[in-house]
């Protein structure tokens, strides 16, 4: 293979470089395997992309293929998340010069546009709530199976993404595709975190239902820069400015004072050590901010000290770490307990850490000094066992050797990844906690996306900057405005209008006015069944089982066995509709009658009692289950 010679040597007015020449070799060689690896990842990020990727086949144009894997894991689907981390890192190469991206960019736009109309078992866009469905088919359309839906930090990461192209636009002729096509998507997203994020959701990983870090550490973010943004164009925001604080006083509540807890109010018992804390940082990152604890900043107390503890988490679980001394870097994944493919690291979760690390090295370099706290001495002592509380400026050695012992440190995680890369470089989801080897769904864009943001970051962290330090560095989102918490928490929510973008391409008719209709049905079940609803339209399955909608029993008691459903339907139209129980042994039984409902108006609320239906099952009761 013919490797590119790095351009990004040390910077030594910095004087980060530790003195000896081997050292210095040896981070020339890194960072000559970073550059050689960051040109495959980026165009494996773009092989996963429609309508032209070399593995995207089917996909429509700007839809990402979270892994072109179609079996054991199927992964051949779009993902709100990991499309919009994926521009991101797109929209910041765009922002480095690479001007060759904006089509693709174009078209991711157009995409979201059009998903964000598409109804879908969380809902509709006229209600919002369909905005919070996690993943979609390739070609545009709703994914009827069980999963954990919602998720609400997909439109938070889009609105990022759209914001973040949006301000390049705005510098670059581009105002009147900004307000006309951008705006009114980012808008649907800002309301629906300014209406939703208080309120539980599935976590980053699809498994725990809650209240989860990344999710309101991104919502906030998006909450501040969509504020800021809407000014800029002239328009405005309400649920942004008065939501934002919100969310970032709750957000103190996921320190315990020891590290970031990943997810509360859930009944799932974990210890809440999670990478999904590292990602929520390195999302969060804004190269002007101070080291700020209540934002959780790359270089702060609390998220160094969450660091330590999250990557110390792994040292005894994984054979592959076995004998690394306590003071590097080693393999590290999603959190311990995990058993998916039998709990393993991930390139994505260990390339975060690097990540982070080269974030708060930007910020220690910006600020020139660095200052260490009892919080996040243990971090500091496990690297520099010299390093003592107090304040170090910029010039003199123990600033050099601290920012130097968090580069090595850094360092050590990107050669992780790096040893256990095939020689081919293509990135998978995980890989093997007993060996190395890559496992799991191969080609996964969002690893592929996280290497090119490592090699951004350590690139940054690493290059003598001058006073206009974008494009190299990203730019701010504003954290500096945005990092008062205030005294006391609010639980809130601002009720938002959601229209079709229709400047950016949504397709005729989609999007319209549904109502939110509540399903109640008294059915008596045994342990182990359940009850679904189906009917005559999409939204319902279509009298398909299997596209059936689940019923939810959080309020079944033995005096009121009663089963609900909100489902957003077209407003002013008929549905025929019935129950279905399935057994515990996957066999359905059918009501014996088939019902008829007529949707009410366009405005018409649950609350006012005129969409609500009131059932009683009617028809062969079940069996109960063996055991
Ligand atoms: C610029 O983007 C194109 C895709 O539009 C990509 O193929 C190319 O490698 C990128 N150039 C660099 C230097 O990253
Ligand atoms: C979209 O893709 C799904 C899954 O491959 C397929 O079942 C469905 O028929 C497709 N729909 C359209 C409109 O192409
Ligand atoms: C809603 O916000 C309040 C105040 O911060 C908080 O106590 C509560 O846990 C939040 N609930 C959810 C589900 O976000
Ligand atoms: C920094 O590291 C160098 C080289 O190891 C050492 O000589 C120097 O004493 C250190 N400075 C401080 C303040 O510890
Ligand atoms: C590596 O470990 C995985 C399980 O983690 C196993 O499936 C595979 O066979 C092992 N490969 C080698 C070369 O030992
Ligand atoms: C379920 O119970 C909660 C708490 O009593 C109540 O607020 C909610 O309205 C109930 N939901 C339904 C669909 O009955
Ligand atoms: C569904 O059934 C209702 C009531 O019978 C009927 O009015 C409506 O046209 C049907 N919808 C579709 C899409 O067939
Ligand atoms: C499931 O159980 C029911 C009742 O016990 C029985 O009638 C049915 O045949 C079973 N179905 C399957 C697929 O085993
Ligand atoms: C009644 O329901 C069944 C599914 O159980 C469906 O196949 C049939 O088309 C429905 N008939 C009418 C008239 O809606
Ligand atoms: C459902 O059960 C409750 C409690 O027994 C009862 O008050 C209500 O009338 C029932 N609803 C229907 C539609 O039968």
């Amino acid at each position: 293979m013919l490797l590119k010679i790095p351009v990004f040597l040390f910077a030594t007015s910095f004087n980060v470089v530790a003195a000896s020449l081997n050292s210095q070799l040896h981070r020339r060689d890194l960072a000559a395997t970073i550059a050689a690896e960051r040109t495959i990842a980026l165009q494996g990020a773009l092989d996963n992309i429609g309508p032209n990727g070399a593995k995207a086949p089917g996909a429509y144009a700007g839809v990402v293929v979270a892994s072109p894997s179609t079996d054991d894991p199927n992964y051949y689907y779009t993902w709100i998340r990991d499309s919009a981390l994926t521009f991101k890192m797109l929209v910041d190469e765009l922002l480095t010069g690479n001007t060759s991206i904006k089509p693709l960019i174009e078209d991711y736009v157009k995409s979201q546009a059009i998903i964000q109309t598409v109804s879908n078992p969380s809902g509709s866009l006229s209600s919002g709530r369909g905005l919070g469905e996690p993943k979609f088919y390739v070609n545009e359309t709703r994914f009827n199976g069980p999963w954990g839906r919602p998720q609400r930090d997909g439109p938070a990461l889009r609105a990022i993404t759209l914001i973040a192209y949006t301000r390049w636009l705005l510098k670059n002729d581009g105002t009147a595709e900004a307000k006309a096509d951008i705006w009114p998507v980012i808008r649907n997203d800002l309301n629906y975190v300014a209406q939703f994020w208080n309120q539980t959701g599935f976590d980053l990983w699809e498994e725990v239902s809650g209240s989860s870090f990344f999710t309101l550490a991104v919502q906030h973010r998006a909450l501040v820069e969509g504020a800021a943004i809407a000014k800029q164009m002239g328009f405005s925001c309400a649920g942004c400015d008065s939501q934002s604080p919100n969310i970032l006083c709750f957000l103190q509540s996921f320190w315990n004072g020891k590290h970031i807890v990943a997810n509360i109010n859930t009944a799932v018992q974990r210890t809440g050590i999670d990478s999904n804390t590292i990602l929520g940082s390195i999302a969060t990152f804004d190269p002007d901010a101070y080291c700020m604890d209540a934002t959780f900043q790359p270089c702060s107390h609390r998220a160094l000290a969450n660091l330590k503890v999250y990557v110390d988490s792994f040292r005894d679980i994984y054979d592959i770490n076995a004998g690394i001394p306590a003071s590097s870097a080693v393999a590290t994944g999603r959190y311990a307990e995990d058993i998916y493919f039998n709990g393993n690291p991930w390139y994505l979760c260990t390339l975060a850490v690097a990540e982070q690390l080269y974030g708060a090295i930007q910020q220690w370099l910006a600020r020139h000094n660095l200052f260490i706290t009892e919080v996040d001495l243990a971090f500091w002592q496990s690297i520099y066992p010299q390093a003592k509380i107090g304040q170090y400026n910029s010039g003199t050695s123990s600033f050099d050797n601290l920012t130097s012992a968090a580069m090595r440190f850094a360092d050590g995680f990107v050669e992780i990844v790096d040893k256990y890369v095939p020689v081919s470089g293509s990135l998978s989801e995980q890989y093997s906690r007993e060996n190395g080897t890559a496992l799991s769904a191969h080609d996964l864009t969002w690893s592929y996306a996280s290497y090119v943001t490592m090699a951004a970051a350590r690139r940054a962290a690493t290059t003598v900057l001058a006073s206009a330090r974008e494009p190299i560095q990203v730019p701010s989102w504003g954290e500096r405005s945005a990092n008062s918490v205030p005294s006391v928490c609010v639980a809130s929510s601002v009720a938002g209008n959601y229209t079709p973008a229709t400047g950016a391409g949504t397709l005729a008719g989609a999007g319209g006015c549904t109502v939110t209709v509540l399903f109640r049905v008294n059915a008596t079940t045994y342990y182990g069944e359940n009850i679904y609803l189906t009917g005559n339209t999409t939204d319902l399955g279509n009298w398909s089982p299997a596209e059936a909608v689940p019923g939810n029993a959080a309020n079944y008691t033995s005096e009121r066995p009663l089963w609900y459903f909100e489902i957003d339907l077209p407003a002013s139209t008929a549905i025929s509709y019935k129950y279905l129980r399935q057994e515990s042994n996957g066999s359905w039984l059918y009501e014996s009658q088939n019902r008829t409902y007529a949707v009410p108006v366009c405005g018409t609320q649950a609350e006012t009692g005129s969409a609500i239906v009131e059932d009683a099952w009617v028809g062969p009761t079940g069996t109960p289950s063996k055991g």
